[in-house]
């Protein structure tokens, strides 16, 4: 083992939401460090151009190597499904994972019937980038995907088992859920907050995909292959960056991490 290994991953998204992936790579590698970067200043992404969404990726990559991270992990489903591309050239040879390809692969493994669901930000389904990514894992699979832009503001509002939000979920899976799925993969980094409302929605016999912790599996496995895991001798740290505080940020924040934040830095950008 190296010294790479105390080095911190450096998680990103568009603001509090990639928390979410956060939690998971706490609960599956509690002895590695992690510096968070979430742009709140520019939240949300997933309604905004290509092009936008690229240039800000490319801004937030070179910060975070500059930091000198030892893995980059892209938890904004929206900046995995059009700038990924960008993150990789940049980031040479630090490895970089990212929720879509995570997520893409669990869902081909689960499903039995090959007819599987996608929700997400309207950028991430336009893009196409998970049927994409399934396609080339198995040609047979049949994808169906549906943009559900009114999760992210009633998940950000706590409404995680309000009846506005289960009608919404209702009406949104309802073309999904003709189609027969077996599997829905949650394409969002604010999805799993609402995990059993969609759960009961969808019903028992459809499994759903967590992109937050199959990424996290992820992580574990390439950090073992590479010989980079912090071996822990010392207590892992947590820095979370942003780039504006709004108003309600530690409840939001706290609800996604599913623990007290700490300390938030914010950067003058
Ligand atoms: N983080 C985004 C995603 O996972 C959701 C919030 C946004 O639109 O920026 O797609």
């Amino acid at each position: 083992m190296s010294d790479i290994g105390k080095l911190p991953i450096g998680v990103f998204d568009s603001g509090v939401g990639g928390l979410t992936v956060v939690r998971a790579l706490m609960e599956r590698l509690p002895l590695e460090n992690i510096i968070y970067f979430g742009d709140t200043a520019r939240v949300p992404y997933g309604v905004k151009s290509v092009a936008t969404i690229e240039h800000f990726t490319g801004q937030i990559t070179d910060h975070l190597l500059n930091q000198g991270v030892k893995m980059l992990i892209i938890a904004c489903n929206t900046m995995a499904a059009v700038a990924s591309g960008v993150v990789r050239q940049k980031a040479g040879a630090v490895p970089v994972l990212d929720v879509i390809e995570a997520g893409a692969g669990a869902a081909v493994v689960e499903s039995r019937t090959r007819a599987i669901g996608v929700i997400a930000t309207p950028t991430t389904i336009n893009s196409n980038a998970y049927a994409r990514r399934m396609h080339a894992l198995d040609p047979q699979v049949r994808v169906y995907s549906q943009a559900c832009p009114l999760f992210v503001p009633l998940v950000e509002e706590g409404w995680l088992e309000h009846e506005v939000t289960r009608l919404t979920a209702q009406e949104y899976l309802k073309p999904v859920l003709a189609e027969n799925v077996d599997t829905l993969v949650l394409g969002c980094t604010h999805y799993p907050l609402i995990k059993p409302l969609l759960q009961a929605v969808v019903g028992s016999s459809v499994r759903l995909v967590d992109s937050a912790i199959t990424v996290a599996e992820q992580a574990a496995r390439t950090l073992n292959e590479l010989g980079i895991a912090n071996p822990g001798d010392t207590l892992s740290t947590y820095r979370y960056t942003v780039t504006d505080i709004p108003l309600r940020f530690q409840t939001i924040g706290e609800r996604f991490l599913g623990r007290s934040l700490g300390i938030v830095e914010k950067l003058d950008w």
